[in-house]
């Protein structure tokens, strides 16, 4: 079957099953590795990416379903990783194995460009993506770090929908452990976490 996409702003064409998972077309047939293949059944959310917008977990997404889609990648955030929610995830290296960060980061920004400014409640509700690593806090961190970058940078200009670039492909997404300290503990057991501490004054997580 040939389904016709736009990948990352690109107009792509390929020749499938139509019960191609979309995750399987991105990476095998596109060979865009950045998403990541976790659970198969849609509950850990490493495969998301965005379709027509919203987040949407790819690996039982069949292709057929997606034809015609405006897909946008890990690869489509930036050429340089230079995204405000990239730049946010580098600088409070949040990865530690960094399986899951993709996903993590696609489903981050389709919140910022939702809610520029999100309470924390806003991040728990959005981001229902797991990380065996226990990274959430630092997700946490990174997202009000990227609003509040997207808004000194264009202040009134309704932040990351507004600011972020949106690419071609060859970005180096997230990839490769960061240094820094694990979460520890659930996050319905972890304490409650200054995310005003700078960066660099020590471990954020409890
Ligand atoms: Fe999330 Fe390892 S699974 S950083």
């Amino acid at each position: 079957m040939m389904v016709n996409l736009t990948v990352n702003g690109e107009p792509r064409t390929v020749d499938v099953q139509p019960d191609m998972p979309l995750l399987w077309v991105l990476r095998d047939v596109l060979d865009l590795k950045g998403t990541k293949f976790g659970c198969g059944v849609a509950q850990c959310g490493a495969c998301t990416v965005h379709v027509n917008g919203s987040p949407t977990r790819t690996c039982v997404l069949p292709v057929s379903a997606a034809a015609g889609a405006d897909v946008r990648t890990i690869e489509g955030l930036s050429e340089d990783g230079s995204h405000p929610v990239q730049r946010a995830w580098q600088e409070l290296d949040v990865p530690q194995c960094g399986y899951c960060q993709s996903g993590q980061i696609m489903t981050a920004v389709s919140l910022l460009e939702r809610t520029p400014n999100p309470s924390d409640e806003d991040i728990d509700a959005a981001m229902g993506n797991l990380c065996r690593c226990g990274t959430y806090l630092r997700i946490r961190q990174a997202i009000h770090a990227a609003a509040k970058q997207a808004t000194d940078a264009a202040p009134g200009s309704g932040g990351i929908g507004a600011t972020g670039s949106s690419g071609g492909p060859g970005g180096p997404g997230v990839s490769g452990g960061a240094t820094g300290s694990r979460a520890t503990g659930s996050p319905a057991t972890r304490g409650p976490v200054d995310y005003r501490r700078p960066v660099g004054s020590g471990d954020i997580n409890p």
